[in-house]
């Protein structure tokens, strides 16, 4: 079982977002603290909600069960609120807070099985740090077993030199948690009741207690202010970035790649500097992306190559290129091999295989085949300033430059139409459109036309 602690407001935050829901690499943490207990495959998952219940249920949908902590009395009084979901529940129960990111499966695994190797009745997640401040310091006795957590406010002078501390993570005994819960009162330095008082609780009853250290403290970091948001969000992205470079993707510069948690990337994809992929971004292999390149929500299959573009909600089928400088937007969806070039704005349109729109096009709300050619600076004129309207373009059809196709119209198969024609009408398959003023020239006008304003310009100095 698990117990997720989201109920606080976080006042040090300072913010109209409930702590619990902000993000950390794209996902807010009480996010991945649900995810990891799911890899852990906890039988039953409670998070305890009070500030922003209504936000936190609904962003974890029934990914949980809930508990309601309608006042918030402390970290002790937010377990306790689970007690007629599982208190009579056998076997282990993990705790931690919704403000803990970056706790491991690795760790809680861990930490699992020291508890039960020591038959212990309580295992702590501890970390040793620089920079104990804030956090509850871990008391140990001569043989190494926690005897207490002391809470930073309610720490002696020596107490408060102790580098060990509570990371807010344990694994119970779940009935002897819910026992010892019972007996906890807020006779401290805040009024409240901690959970960390069933540590001298369980210690005084006789029970084992132990802390398992983490190898890495930064996983201990928690979130109460924005300092440690930027904290959290450096060392999740580098373990983000750096579990995709073991997987076989080459980063050029980590540092610089910003790569949220939920997104996928195959093997073999090469990333350049300021680099960002968010949401549930799936990457094929053998992609090149960046430099200089946004994509949310998007899904490139293998060998598709992206140079400094913003794609959102966008599709690109194998062996597709984009960019530099394209914006894909929501329902922009390229079959394979398309190219989309410089200054191109794809916006709900699919595009057929081996399809080009090379330059500066603006392609919305269209059907366009296979193998078209949009030439240079041809739009789609969707939008009468009351409704949108759809452009279809057939295969093998081409469009000349600059060609403007006012919706709704349809472009036949294997059609032409002449650079810088206004299509008002459907083309039927195979036909040449050209829909533009016919030139005339007027032969040596052009030194007439000059020796008249020059004539004029003299008249006028006079
Ligand atoms: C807590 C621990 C501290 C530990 C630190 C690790 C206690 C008393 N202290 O302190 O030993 O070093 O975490 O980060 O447990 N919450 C509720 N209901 C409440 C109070 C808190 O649900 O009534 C939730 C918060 O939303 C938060 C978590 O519990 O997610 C921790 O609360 P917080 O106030 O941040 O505790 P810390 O002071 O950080
Ligand atoms: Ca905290």
């Amino acid at each position: 079982m698990g117990i997720v602690l989201a109920a606080g407001q976080g006042k040090r935050m300072k913010s109209k977002l409930y702590k619990v829901l902000h993000p950390v690499c794209g996902k807010p943490m009480v996010g991945h603290v649900v995810s990891t207990l799911e890899k852990l495959q906890v039988s039953r998952t409670v998070v305890v909600v009070g500030h922003g219940a209504e936000m936190v249920k609904g962003y974890l949908g029934d990914r949980a069960e809930y508990a309601l902590q309608a006042e918030q009395l402390g970290t002790g009084h937010a377990v306790l609120q689970t007690k007629e979901l599982l208190a009579e529940e056998e076997g282990l129960t993990i705790v931690i807070c919704g403000d803990t990111p970056l706790v491991s499966v690795e760790t809680l695994e861990g930490m699992m099985t020291l508890h039960k190797e020591r038959g212990a009745a309580a295992t702590i997640l501890t970390a040793v740090v620089d920079q104990p401040k804030g956090y509850g310091r871990i008391i140990r006795d001569d043989s190494g077993y926690v005897t207490k957590i002391v809470e930073e406010k309610d720490c002696s002078e020596e107490q408060r030199l102790v580098q060990e501390i509570n990371t807010g993570t344990y694994c119970f005994d779940n009935r002897k948690l819910f026992a010892a819960l019972s007996q906890v009162t807020n006779q401290n330095a805040q009024n409240e009741y901690y959970i960390t008082d069933v540590i001298a609780i369980l210690n005084g009853q006789g029970e084992r207690v132990d802390g398992y250290v983490l190898a890495d403290s930064a996983e201990s970091i928690g979130v109460n202010d924005r300092l440690a948001l930027a904290e959290a969000e450096q060392a999740m992205r580098t373990r983000i970035n750096r579990n995709h470079m073991l997987n076989g993707v080459t980063i050029i510069d980590p540092a610089s790649t910003y790569i949220e948690a939920d997104v996928q990337i195959g093997a073999d994809t090469v990333i350049y500097p300021g680099t960002v992929l968010r949401g549930e971004t799936v990457i094929g292999e053998d992609c090149v992306l960046g430099p200089q390149t946004d994509i949310a929500d998007s899904r490139l299959d293998a060998g598709v190559t992206v140079k400094q573009s913003v794609l959102q909600e966008a599709v690109a089928g194998k062996g597709s290129t984009i960019g530099p400088f394209a914006y894909l937007r929501p329902g922009a969806e390229l079959g394979q091999k398309v190219k989309i070039g410089d200054f191109v704005e794809i916006k709900n349109a699919k595009l057929g295989d081996e399809t080009k729109v090379s330059h500066l096009s603006y392609v919305g709300d269209a059907v366009i085949g296979r193998n078209v050619n949009v030439g240079c600076g041809a739009i789609t004129v969707n939008y009468d300033g009351f409704n949108k309207q759809v452009t279809i373009v057939e295969d093998d059809a081409f469009v000349g430059s600059n060609v403007n196709l006012i919706a709704p119209v349809v472009v036949g198969k294997g059609a032409y139409v002449v650079a810088g024609s206004t299509i008002t009408h459907n083309i039927e398959a195979g036909d040449l459109a050209i829909a533009r003023e016919r030139q005339v020239n007027k032969a040596g006008y052009a030194d007439k036309l000059r020796a008249k304003f020059a004539a004029k310009k003299a008249q006028e100095k006079k």
